[in-house]
């Protein structure tokens, strides 16, 4: 019924599943182990609460040279296991200077900045539409939902719009100050394709980042994937109960 995808140092969330089986991205054909540390690779099915559910612990990224079909593809294959709703999850840099690290931010909308779309090429019709209407990209209901959950339970959250970026490298300063000027309140380097694809499926998505750092020039510090593994390891078990 649920799909949840969870990024990097995210992982634990598997914990509350009631596990039914679990398999390595190895074993299923067309998916693709990740090959950044911090990220398994492992599709669980089971139940939480009751309720059926698929999690892709770890994911691949369009940074590590995939093409977008093949990032989507797991998205693709939970749709077709059945799930009515996605989860994402992602680690992203925090744009409003506001934003210490780890806080939360329900991504309200996104602006893809990662030069590539997952839909590019023939339409696979029995998917959805050549054109799909990308309005309310994010539920609304689902992210009230989420917003009154955090509140109750007094986690710092931020609701905005997630920059999608390609990478592998870190944001400059200026790329920075132009992500803050269009809008944005986060950026990374995933969900962008899942959230095309899952609406493009006519799913119910909805997204959580946790900011794991302030984005590159908003602190004098330099970035590093270590920061980021760190941060959202202290969070892991805050974020993993919301879930
Ligand atoms: N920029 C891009 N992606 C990220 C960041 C960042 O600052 N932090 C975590 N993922």
């Amino acid at each position: 019924r649920i799909g949840v995808i969870l990024g990097s140092g995210l992982g634990s969330f598997v914990q509350n599943i009631e596990v039914e089986s679990t398999l390595p991205y190895e074993q299923i054909p067309h998916f693709f182990a990740p090959t950044v540390e911090g990220h398994h690779g492992r599709l669980i099915l089971g139940t939480v609460s009751g309720v059926p559910v698929a999690a892709l612990q770890g994911r691949i990224h369009y940074y590590e040279g995939h093409s977008m079909a093949t990032v989507v593809y797991p998205t693709r294959a939970l749709a077709m296991l059945g799930i009515e709703t996605l989860i994402i999850t992602n680690s992203a840099g925090g744009l409003d200077p506001g934003m210490q690290p780890g806080d939360f931010m329900i991504i309200d909308d996104h602006i893809n900045l990662m030069g590539d779309n997952p839909l590019k090429g023939p339409n696979i019709s029995q998917f959805g539409p050549r054109f799909p209407d990308m309005t309310e990209a994010y539920d609304r209901k689902l992210n009230e939902k989420m917003a009154a959950v955090l509140e109750k339970n007094e986690v710092r959250t931020w609701r905005g719009v997630y920059c999608g970026v390609s990478g592998p490298t870190y944001e400059t300063p200026a790329e920075v100050r132009y992500l803050q000027m269009v809008g944005g309140k986060a950026v990374g380097m995933s969900t962008v394709p899942e959230a095309i694809a899952a609406n493009h499926l006519g799913l119910r998505v909805c997204a959580l980042s946790c900011i794991t750092n302030k984005a590159a020039g908003i602190s004098s510090g330099k970035l590093s994937h270590n920061e980021v593994t760190e941060t959202a390891k202290a969070v892991e078990q805050k974020f993993s109960s919301f879930l």
